[in-house]
């Protein structure tokens, strides 16, 4: 993308997988207050994004407002309590009349918001499709695209478009991220309405791989980490697949509360280097027999990220071979267990292991 953003996949915290239309100030303080001091700046996280539902009315000039019972103080004070804390802000919006939360959306305004928000210093543009009726995707995308660009304010641009016109094959010029699905939904797998489960999300992302790479990258929604809807063993899977897959990693639990085991997934560090890998490559699916499969990630150092993931719901054995993953036969690999945090010491030709139901075991291979 031309503004030269994400060179690794976008990092941060969003509050609607938790709070959905319920954001305040406060809330979001408390978010940035959190992410700056529990770890999670440190282990790159550093977007804090208002998702829907932030806006008031448009002043008589058409400019847009902040929602004033929810955000007293104003969006500038907001940016810049964020931006003291070494943090990045994001703010959300529409392509059409109105957000889904059904707030105004930009339609018509798109220059004019472009302006209003870098006076206010955001960082990262959040941009929905509802309300949009006939207009194309691409142009609607493209001219915002243009009016961030011209508010001469650096903005992360991602695209909420939910893949229904396929913007992998025309976004990579426009923003830095797309979606290519729906919702994602807390659960393990499956349809629910406008919503997915994580392992269904992850099959529809997949098959995308070759149209991800450095300030341009698939989208697979946010994070459900957290959120209570799955075991911990799910969400590592759910953690593991998005970084294998060089996802945007952004949280969307309550990172105030959260259980040191929810703490544990989203600051592993391990599995987040393999997803913020210069390289930038989108790791994919090498082999599958039923329920079991080996996914596969290149990474700078000539290694890999290698992935065993047991969909169903025993515990099943796995082994990839060193050729499904393009290496030598015979060459010798030193494995890091991700999950584990240790070496396993040096395997030639293969690797294999028991993985848990709906859970994975990751490794790391170096030469
Ligand atoms: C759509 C998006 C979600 C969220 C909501 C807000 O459903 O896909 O990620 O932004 O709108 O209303």
């Amino acid at each position: 993308t031309a503004n030269g953003l994400a060179q690794q996949p976008p990092m941060g915290w969003n509050s609607w997988n938790k709070f959905a239309c319920k954001v305040d100030e406060t809330t979001i303080r408390a978010a940035a207050d959190a992410i700056a001091t529990n770890g999670m700046k440190g282990a790159g996280y550093n977007y804090v994004v208002i998702d829907d539902c932030w806006h008031g009315a448009r002043d008589a000039n058409g400019f847009i407002t902040a929602d004033k019972t929810r955000f007293p103080s104003g969006m500038k004070a907001l940016s810049d309590y964020i931006h003291a804390k070494g943090l990045k802000f994001g703010i959300y919006s529409d392509a059409g009349t109105k957000t889904c939360g059904g707030r105004p959306g930009s339609q018509g305004h798109e220059y004019q918001d472009a302006l209003q928000y870098a006076r206010w210093g955001v960082d990262y543009l959040k941009y929905d499709w509802c309300s949009t009726g006939v207009r194309n995707a691409e142009e609607a995308y493209a001219l915002m695209s243009d009016a961030l660009r011209a508010s001469g304010r650096d903005i992360l641009f991602s695209m909420c478009e939910w893949g229904n016109s396929r913007p992998w094959l025309w976004a990579s010029k426009i923003g830095n991220m797309w979606r290519t699905t729906g919702d994602i939904t807390d659960k393990w797998t499956g349809r629910y309405g406008y919503s997915w489960g994580v392992a269904s999300i992850a099959d529809m992302n997949e098959p995308l791989w070759p149209y991800a790479g450095p300030g341009h990258w698939n989208d697979p929604d946010m994070l459900e980490v957290g959120n209570g809807g799955m075991t911990d063993t799910e969400y590592r899977s759910h953690f593991s697949l998005w970084a294998i897959m060089a996802a945007p990693l952004i949280a969307g639990n309550d990172i105030v509360g959260m259980t040191n085991a929810t703490r544990a997934i989203l600051l592993n560090t391990d599995v987040i280097a393999v997803d913020q890998d210069r390289l930038g490559i989108q790791g994919h699916r090498v082999w599958k027999d039923g329920d079991r499969e080996i996914w596969s990630k290149p990474l700078s150092d000539g290694g890999r990220a290698l992935l065993l993931f047991n969909r169903g719901d025993t515990p099943a054995a796995i082994a990839a071979d060193w050729t499904m993953l393009g290496l030598p036969r015979q060459v010798r690999m030193e494995v890091r267990d991700l999950w584990a945090h240790k070496s396993l010491g040096k395997r030639s030709g293969r690797f294999e292991a028991s993985v848990a139901p709906h859970g994975v075991v990751m490794v790391r291979l170096k030469q």
